[in-house]
């Protein structure tokens, strides 16, 4: 059901990889909100061409950047300003990356070279794409930007590997630079911690099968779906939520605050 959320609306969104991204869901949950789209993501992601089938139902144009590449991401705001007429009002960054996870590295032996990758491609990037709207004025007042973490920021889940530190510093930029964007110009900037969720970044985390089941059991609500993220995205990117900010919120079906749950007792008394 559509409500017109984000009619009027024009927003960038990043990490739309193959049908079961969250950033695909939630794609497509705006533009039936009445938004107006542009799509990104690497280079190497935009040769597989999934992206296009999303970019013909969305109506949305799509413009490859490497995140970590300045150049590209200046280019992706003018290019988006132009075809918008405009700034642009939300931003979602959706994007992770472990390259030592990629390469098998247990994380008492992290390859240091890696892991400075992981936090640039995974943290740092939401600090460039700031960044660069910020220098191009290329967010509206009241403008509102989003970035998927995980819970492993604030406890250890031991596999999620370098990625809980880069989650834990995605986190911190987004309430560092939040400040300075809600000063300048009202620009909100959110992390939402989401439940496991079967997509191919999810799906590399070492025991995926056993984590996602030991999160519904222990989530009084069950996990939060991918479409149910876009649902809270959306909700995050209209005018509804326009004084939250530099906050990390928990859409994990109640996850995040529960110490034990009655299934998980029942499981360990077996
Ligand atoms: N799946 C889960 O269990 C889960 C849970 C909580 C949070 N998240 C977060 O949600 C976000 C989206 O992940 P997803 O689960 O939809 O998986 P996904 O694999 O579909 O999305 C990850 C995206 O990051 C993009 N990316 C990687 N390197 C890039 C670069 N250099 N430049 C631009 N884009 C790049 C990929 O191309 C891909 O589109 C990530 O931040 C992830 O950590 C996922």
């Amino acid at each position: 059901m559509a409500y017109n959320l984000l009619k009027g609306k024009k927003g960038i969104i990043f990490g739309a990889l193959d049908e079961k991204s969250i950033a695909w869901k939630t794609a497509l949950r705006c533009h039936e909100e009445g938004a107006q789209l542009v799509l990104t993501n690497a280079p190497v992601a935009l040769r597989m061409g999934e992206i296009n089938k999303l970019a013909e139902q969305v109506q949305a144009p799509v413009i490859g950047a490497d995140v970590v590449n300045m150049d590209d991401l200046k280019k992706l705001f003018e290019e988006s300003m132009k075809h918008f007429g405009g700034g642009v009002d939300f931003i979602l960054h959706s994007i992770g990356m472990s390259l030592n996870v990629r390469k098998g590295k247990h994380y008492t032996e992290i390859d240091y070279g890696f892991n400075q990758k992981t936090l640039d491609i995974s943290a740092m990037s939401l600090h460039r794409v700031l960044r660069t709207a910020w220098e191009l004025d290329a967010i509206n007042e009241w403008g509102s930007v989003v970035a998927l973490t995980y819970i492993a920021a604030q406890r250890v889940f031991p596999d999620y590997n370098e990625m809980a530190d880069a989650k834990a510093l995605l986190e911190s930029v987004a309430r560092s630079f939040g400040y300075h964007y809600a000063i300048k110009k009202k620009v909100r900037v959110n992390t939402v911690s989401q439940s496991p969720t079967r997509t191919t970044a999810g799906s590399g985390v070492k025991g995926f099968d056993g984590f996602i089941n030991y999160a519904e059991k222990m989530s009084p609500l069950g996990n939060a779906t991918a479409e149910q993220c876009a649902d809270y995205c959306v909700t995050l990117f209209s005018d509804l939520t326009r004084m939250v900010t530099m906050q990390n919120l928990f859409h994990d079906g109640g996850f995040s605050f529960t110490g034990i749950s009655h299934a998980v007792i029942e499981q360990m008394e077996k």
